[in-house]
């Protein structure tokens, strides 16, 4: 059964030291090619996606092709709804068999955020899937969600409280993290990754995976980040990828060879972050 609980990929990773990649998926070029990439190194996988990308493909259709792509697979994968304000969209993603949703609440107080949280956790219960919570925004703009300010950091002890009264699964905190390119390298706070892991035992997830070191993951995942978004360079290989054939290819009127091409670039760097993260030979 290749599609599982995101929950069983994270716990397994932390266990094992490495981290599941998440990677998010625009099209079916990019989910195949992402799938293609976790059969062949035999790695564990979260396919994402985000709302923009529910809404331009289509609930309905999204869904019948992760059923599809991820039936011929079989290392263990998962489908995970990325940053998600919009209780609807949880409900109907939940509803639909999604395995699981980062409710993105942080625009709300804590409070408040933690009161709709606990409804998610047992809306997602019901159907058996998972929580991703968030209470600190993670600098810059993701899909149309998000902004370039960073905003407050809670105290650990507001965090640790929100993770234990909600139960979420795993728990998605600012440590200096930042979703597009970094224009500098970041400076990250390893240590509250230590801390929010040792309080709660639960693992973290690591947003903003464009652009870090190898240094930076390995360190990080040793602490407990057992989940590794990527978004952004799968967007940019994607579209340099395209942009290359053409140029290249002037002429060309052959789609399925543009495709052939697309497909390789982004199945490498799927394979480049597998590597990254330790994940190969993990399924
Ligand atoms: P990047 O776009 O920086 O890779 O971040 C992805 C992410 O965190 C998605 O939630």
């Amino acid at each position: 059964m290749p599609v599982t609980s995101t929950k069983r990929l994270v716990t397994e990773a932390m266990a094992g030291g490495y981290a599941v990649p998440a990677i998010n998926v625009v099209n079916q070029l990019t989910l195949e090619a992402v799938l293609a990439a976790a059969q062949e190194l035999r790695s564990p996988m979260i396919v994402q996606t985000s709302v923009k990308t529910v809404r331009s493909i289509g609930l309905e259709v999204l869904k019948a092709m992760w059923d599809t792509t991820a039936a011929r697979v079989d290392v263990p994968v998962a489908l995970h709804l990325d940053h998600c304000p919009d209780r609807q969209v949880i409900s109907d993603c939940l509803a639909a068999g999604w395995n699981s949703v980062l409710f993105d609440a942080h625009e709300l107080s804590v409070e408040e955020n933690e009161r709709q949280c606990l409804e998610v956790v047992a809306e997602a219960r019901a159907v058996g899937a998972h929580v991703e919570g968030e209470i600190e925004g993670i600098a810059g703009v993701e899909d149309g969600i998000g902004s370039d300010e960073q905003g407050p950091i809670q105290t650990l002890e507001v965090a640790i409280g929100f993770v234990e009264r909600t139960g979420v699964d795993i728990f998605a905190p600012a440590i200096g993290n930042a979703h597009g390119m970094y224009k500098a390298q970041p400076v990250l706070d390893h240590g509250r990754i230590t801390d929010l892991v040792e309080a709660t035992g639960i693992p973290m997830a690591l947003h903003g995976g464009t652009g870090l070191t190898a240094e930076q993951f390995s360190d990080l995942i040793a602490r407990g980040c057992a989940k590794v978004n990527v978004s952004t360079a799968l967007k940019i290989a994607y579209m340099e990828a395209n942009r290359a054939y053409l140029t290249e290819n002037p002429t060309a009127a052959d789609p399925p060879k543009l495709f052939a091409h697309v497909r390789e670039v982004v199945m490498e760097m799927t394979r480049t972050h597998i590597r990254l993260f330790g994940a190969e030979g993990r399924a």
